[in-house]
């Protein structure tokens, strides 16, 4: 995406372990094409130092109030007035809580009480510390001025504490700024319902085992992605995978092809549109062991059941909605993804050969072929998800709107 390119971003660092992170995230806008700007707190510098984020975002590093550099201008005012938009990463409880009360006794909460620019703070704290009653007031006073927050991830914190508090990736602070700046005509998904199935099934076998496959998600998450960041209201149910859930898109999170089956009818009558790139299994053991199955002398046959087929299922229900399914085949790749599109009274098929080097799963990238219900083909080069991605939703779109025309 371009939204970056040439966006002026002031990025407020205070102190606090995640302060590396700050320095990818400062890379990672110089690489999108963002002008940066680097304003330090003391304590910041304690973690990284100033050269650091001044090789990042070749621009000087403001780290001082009455370090005026310029006698013409005052640095903090024209900081203040030159932003396009500011974040502070990491934002500890000391900088909420001085911007909730007004408080400005440094550079970086001079600035920010003098800004009229957009303001994101991505917190960074201990688990404890963030779920305080004065910290969460003052959050949610910020967030009642507009502030706008990149919410902290859970996991394991330097202080040894797993909980809620670490700053989040500088991949997703990218992505919410990004959001921020995709124009409303840039977003011709704005009031479309999304459903989005990825993953895989995991049908239980016994207490120690099941039967999965080997889809990682990856497709089906970039569709979320991308159609949250085209203005859609996007639902993404997924199977078990490592992936997280993207900006802005509310996860529904199941395991067997049952659990998928209910969650997405749960949810079809609002949808305007059905992505169904998950892998769900056609078939799950017809007995669940209670117990654990013990080995004996010879074979063991376990006889499986056929599970609902979700997509054939919602094609049968189908009014307004628009249906995209997905085929992943090895052979004769057309000719069966077309029988499917049929068979499942689909819109849109996106056929691949898994067996096609870059294609398939586990990979970032995907050649597809797209086939419609009209009897139109496409053949994409190797693109990466998010293309695939991106393409296939404004082919949806445009479908949809020639229906309407109709
Ligand atoms: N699908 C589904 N419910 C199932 C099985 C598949 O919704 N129980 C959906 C998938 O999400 C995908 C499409 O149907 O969009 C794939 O079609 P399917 O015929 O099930 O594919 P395979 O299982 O790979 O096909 P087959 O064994 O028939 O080749």
């Amino acid at each position: 995406m371009m939204e970056l390119n040439g966006k002026k971003i002031l990025l407020c660092v205070t102190g606090g372990i995640a302060v590396f992170k700050a320095a990818a995230l400062t890379s990672q806008l110089y690489k999108k094409g963002a002008d940066v700007k680097v304003m330090m707190t003391p304590a910041a510098q304690q973690f990284v130092t100033p050269l650091t984020f001044q090789t990042m975002s070749r621009n000087h590093v403001y780290v001082d109030t009455f370090d005026e550099k310029d006698p013409k201008n005052i640095a903090h005012i024209e900081l203040a007035d030159w932003a396009d938009l500011v974040v502070i990463a990491p934002a500890t409880a000391n900088i909420i809580a001085k911007l909730a009360h007004g408080l400005a006794d440094d550079m970086i909460s001079t600035t920010l009480t003098a800004t009229t620019a957009p303001i994101f703070i991505a917190p960074a704290m201990n688990s404890h510390m963030y779920e305080h009653r004065a910290v969460k007031q003052n959050m949610q006073t910020l967030a009642s001025f507009g502030y706008r927050f990149i919410e902290p991830g859970e996991g394991l914190l330097a202080c040894g504490y797993v909980g809620k508090g670490r700053l989040a990736e500088p991949e997703e602070i990218v992505r919410s700024l990004e959001q921020y700046f995709l124009k409303t005509n840039e977003q011709p998904l704005q009031g479309k319902n999304v459903l989005v199935t990825a993953g895989p099934t995991v049908e239980v076998i016994d207490p120690v085992r099941y039967l999965t496959n080997r889809s990682t998600g990856k497709m089906g998450f970039a569709i979320a992605e991308v159609a949250s960041d085209l203005g859609a209201k996007v639902t993404l149910i997924a199977g078990p995978t490592a992936l997280d859930t993207p900006f802005n898109v509310k996860r529904i999170d199941v395991t067997s092809a049952e659990d998928m089956y209910e969650a997405v009818i749960n949810e079809f009558e609002q949808t305007d549109l059905v992505v169904k790139s998950a892998a769900v299994a056609d078939y799950r053991p017809k007995e669940v062991f209670s117990h654990k199955v013990k080995k004996k002398e010879g074979d063991l046959t376990i006889v499986m059941e056929r599970t609902k087929d979700i997509l054939a299922e919602l094609g049968k229900r189908k009014q307004h909605q628009f249906l995209i399914g997905f085929a992943a085949e090895s052979t004769n790749v057309e000719q069966f993804a077309l029988q499917k599109l049929k068979k499942k009274n689909l819109d849109l098929i996106v056929a691949n050969n898994v067996k096609e080097a870059g294609s398939g799963f586990a990979t970032d990238t995907n050649a597809v072929t797209l086939l419609d219900r009209n009897g139109n083909r496409k053949e994409w080069p190797l693109l990466t998800k998010h293309e695939v991605a991106h393409r296939l939703l404004l082919e949806a779109l445009a479908m949809m709107k020639d229906d309407k025309k109709q």
